[in-house]
C-alpha cells in the first residue's frame, strides 16, 4: 500500500498494492481492497466497502452504506448518497440511510451522481454527468438527467451496435427472453 505523505488515511482496512494520492481522505472503519487507485481529493467515509483493483477518480465521494465490487471505475466527481430526504435538523443515522450496490466491473462517469438505494449492475456504463434515479441492468448504458438507458456496453466498455457484435473486441452478446444482455462468445475466453 501507498499512501502520499499529502493523504488523510485514518483506515487500517486497506489492502496491499492499493494507492491512495494527494488530498484523498479515508476514514476509519472504510474497507478498501486490493491494487485499488484512491485519486487526490477522494473521500471515503467509514462504512464504505470498496473491492479490488478499483478506480476511484479524483474527487469521487462514497459513503457509508456504499459498496463498490471489483474492477469498478468510479470517473472523476463522481457522487454517492445515501440519505433520499435529509434535513440538518432531522438526522436519521445510520437506519435511516439507504445502501448503493456498484457491482462488478461498473463504471460511473465523471461528475455522474447516484440516489441513494440503487443496484448499478455488472460492466454496466454510466454516462458522464448522467443522475441514476432507478437500479442500472448488467451491462446497460444510462445517460442523463434522470438517466435513462439508450443501449449497451461491452464489457471493453465501448457501447454496442445494434447487432451486439462489439467493434472494438470479440465479444457478441445476444437478449434474453427476459431482456437482459447475454455474452454469446468470447475469443478471449470467459472470466467470469
Ligand atoms: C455515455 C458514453 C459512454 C457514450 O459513448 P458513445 O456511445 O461512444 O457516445 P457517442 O459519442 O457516440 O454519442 C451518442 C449519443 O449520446 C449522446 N451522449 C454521449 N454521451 C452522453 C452523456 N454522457 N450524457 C448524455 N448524452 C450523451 C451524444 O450526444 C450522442 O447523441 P446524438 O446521437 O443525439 O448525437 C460516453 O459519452 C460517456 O459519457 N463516457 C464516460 C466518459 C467519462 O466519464 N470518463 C471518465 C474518465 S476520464
Ligand atoms: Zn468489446
Amino acid at each position: 500500500m501507498f499512501v502520499h505523505p499529502l493523504a488523510l488515511c485514518e483506515c487500517d482496512e486497506v489492502g496491499p498494492r492499493t494507492r491512495i494520492w494527494a488530498f484523498a481522505h479515508v476514514l476509519a472503519g472504510a474497507r478498501i481492497g486490493a491494487d485499488c487507485q484512491v485519486g487526490d481529493h477522494a473521500f471515503v467515509e467509514g462504512g464504505a466497502v470498496v473491492g479490488d483493483s478499483v478506480t476511484i477518480k479524483n474527487g469521487v465521494m462514497l459513503w457509508s452504506g456504499v459498496t463498490v465490487e471489483d474492477e469498478v471505475f468510479l470517473g472523476p466527481g463522481a457522487v454517492f448518497t445515501n440519505d433520499a430526504s435529509p434535513r440538518a435538523g432531522f438526522r436519521k443515522g445510520p437506519a435511516g440511510w439507504l445502501p448503493t450496490l456498484v457491482r462488478r466491473a461498473a463504471t460511473v462517469g465523471a461528475n455522474a451522481t447516484v440516489l441513494p438505494g440503487l443496484t448499478i449492475g455488472r460492466w454496466a456504463m454510466v454516462g458522464a454527468g448522467g443522475v441514476v434515479t432507478a437500479d442500472v441492468a448488467d451491462h446497460a448504458l444510462v445517460v442523463g438527467n434522470p438517466a435513462r438507458q439508450v443501449g449497451w456496453a461491452c464489457r471493453c466498455g465501448r457501447a454496442l451496435p445494434d447487432d451486439l457484435d462489439c467493434a472494438a473486441c470479440p465479444r457478441c452478446y445476444r437478449l434474453t427472453p427476459a431482456g437482459t444482455l447475454e455474452e454469446r462468445s468470447s475469443a478471449t475466453g470467459n472470466d467470469g
